[in-house]
């Protein structure tokens, strides 16, 4: 362990916003252990980028975890693991509330046990649902409209009242859309199968997909696309670096949305990688999806104020030029 600094585990930490956040955790001087199971994880990330100690197993798995705690001396977990695909969760939510809820209940139980009583918890801008108002403040009302959503707010509910019972610590970060890379071109996103529209029209750019879909013209929005907030992963990774610091310090349990403030309409994000790419992005225009709310914004201003966060990268020019780097690097 460094001095002065303790051990963090960090679930998830080989998949897209737990890799930032371990780079980020690693410059903060904090020694990290990662716990995924790689079933969307990247194991050549985790040793060629973040060369930090990989436990391959699942937050289900009990036995692990007793046995993790025993043999490390964690000060805090920041969970990240979890299954993130709504289109899913709705014709399988089986496997959402398995993972989701039953994993986290178990990594929070042994947490427990090991007397470990901080967590930073990856939740979503999907349990608001549909918004009343935008920009989503922390206290709107949580009426999740999938069973993705609906995990998150359990384990929401959960961590209350872990707090009350067990006076056990958490920050629940209430990310919108997690976008872009790495600046320095480290890491990236890489799902498969990928969902993210960012990275499905640069993926367009680079020929592996013939189109983009745009998913509704006639929302009530200047130019009728869905207007999303994106977030910056290194200023995501940031802000757990933040909140963990918080914790350790003493802070409370507390919620923070984490976005923009600021957001982006669907044909703005093409035009900008357009432009970004300096390539032609072949458009196919659709029906309206289920589901999908006009406008979907949050601002970070509580997370500012109380944590002190400031997020560096809110230009939408600037998200997708590091994405596009990174797109370039890990898939041409
Ligand atoms: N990407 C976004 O825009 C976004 C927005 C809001 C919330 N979130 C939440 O942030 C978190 C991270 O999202 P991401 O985009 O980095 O996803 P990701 O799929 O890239 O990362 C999740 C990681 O968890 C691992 N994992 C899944 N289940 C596990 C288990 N039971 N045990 C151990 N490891 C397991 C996967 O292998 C993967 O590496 C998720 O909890 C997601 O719900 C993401």
């Amino acid at each position: 362990m460094s001095p002065g600094k303790p051990t963090i585990l960090v679930t998830g930490g080989a998949g897209y916003i737990g890799s930032h956040t371990v780079l980020a955790l690693k410059q903060a001087g904090f020694d990290v252990i990662i716990l995924d199971n790689l079933v969307y994880g990247h194991r050549d990330l985790v040793e060629k980028v973040l060369q930090v100690e990989l436990v391959v197993g699942d937050t289900g798995d009990r036995a692990l975890l007793d046995d993790l705690f025993k043999t490390h001396d964690v000060a805090a977990v920041i969970h990240f693991s979890a299954y993130a695909y709504v289109g899913e969760s709705v014709s399988d939510p089986a496997k959402y509330y398995r993972n989701n809820v039953l994993g986290t209940l178990t990594l929070l139980e042994a947490m427990l046990a090991a007397s470990v009583k901080n967590f930073v918890f990856s939740s979503t801008c999907a349990t608001y649902g549909v918004p009343e108002v935008v920009p989503i403040p922390e206290d709107h009302p949580q009426n999740p409209i999938n069973p993705y959503g609906a995990t998150k707010l359990m384990v929401e509910r959960i961590l209350s009242d872990f707090d009350v019972a067990y006076g056990f610590k958490s920050v629940r970060f209430r990310y919108f859309n997690a976008a872009g890379a790495d600046p320095n071109g480290r890491l990236g996103e890489d799902h498969n199968p990928e969902t993210h529209l960012i990275p499905l029209v640069l993926q367009t750019a680079l020929g592996k997909r013939e189109s983009i879909s745009v998913f509704g013209t006639d929302y009530p929005t200047p130019d009728g696309t869905c207007i999303r907030d994106y977030i910056h992963v290194s200023d995501l990774a940031d802000a757990h670096v933040l909140g963990l610091e918080y914790l350790l310090k003493g802070g409370d349990s507390e919620v923070f949305n984490l976005g923009n403030g600021n957001g982006f309409s669907v044909k703005e994000v093409i035009e900008t990688a357009k432009q970004v790419t300096g390539k032609d992005i072949k458009v196919v225009e659709c029906d309206r999806r289920p589901g999908d709310p006009p406008a979907l914004i949050g601002s970070g201003d509580k997370a500012k104020k109380i944590l002190g966060w400031h997020p560096q990268y809110s230009s939408l020019k600037e998200i997708i030029t590091h994405a596009w780097q990174w797109h370039q690097s890990r898939h041409q």
